[in-house]
């Protein structure tokens, strides 16, 4: 059966592009998979905790040696790595925010890259342990950063490819809304453009 991990990081609960776009796509995504299995992570509205020593030193014990405080410890962070292998679709809502990510995505990061279980380092350097998924990422930035002198401060499309590809995740699809501070006309243009895309990808 179809399963779709959907995820979004914008603060705003109200009025945020990357959730509309998101929201959108997940539509389409339903109504094409209409028996299909979807799992929400809010990020903002049940943020994740960042990283403590005491979750490093969990995830370095091997599973059959942590204590209860341990494992209770990585509780979380075990459920989000489930989360993830368990969808062979993943939708993330990326807005930008001070040229990256929101740090509830990255919070989201620091607990699914996980050594052993998303990547592990062999003679070859780093390898990827998730595979066959498809991701989809809906940005939406004030600026623009397809070209012009900016183009270089976009931390948001490059970071999470190379996060994503990092675990394994090479078929990743990003719908950028950008542009859009700059005026009703141009969210209206930015959102028109992303439609487009979105309806574009296979479901
Ligand atoms: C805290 C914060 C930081 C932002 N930083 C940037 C930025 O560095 N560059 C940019 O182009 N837009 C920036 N923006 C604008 C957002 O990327 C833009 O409003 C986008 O639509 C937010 O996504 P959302 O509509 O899904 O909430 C920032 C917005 C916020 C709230």
């Amino acid at each position: 059966m179809a399963s779709l991990l959907h995820i979004d990081s914008s603060v705003r609960l109200q009025g945020s592009l990357s959730r509309q776009l998101g929201g959108e796509f997940l539509a389409q995504w339903q109504a094409a998979n209409p028996s299909g299995t979807v799992v929400t992570r809010d990020l903002a509205a049940q943020p994740v905790p960042h990283l403590t020593e005491q979750m490093l030193g969990a995830y370095f014990t091997p599973a059959e040696q942590r204590n209860a405080e341990q494992a209770h410890t990585i509780k979380t962070s075990d459920v989000l790595v489930d989360e993830l292998l368990a969808a062979d679709t993943i939708v993330i809502g990326a807005p930008m925010y001070n040229f990256s990510v929101p740090s509830g995505l990255k919070a989201w990061i620091d607990h699914v890259a996980r050594a052993g279980r998303t990547f592990k380092y062999g003679a070859n350097g780093p390898e990827g342990l998730v595979h066959g998924k498809k991701v989809i990422v809906f940005v939406a930035t004030g600026g623009v950063y397809s070209n012009g002198p900016a183009a270089a401060y976009d931390h948001v499309t490059t970071y999470l490819r190379a996060v994503l590809g990092f675990m394994g995740m090479t078929d990743v699809q990003f719908v950028v809304a950008e542009g859009v501070a700059m005026g009703e006309a141009a969210v209206a243009s930015a959102l028109e453009q992303s439609r487009s895309q979105l309806q574009a990808i296979a479901v």
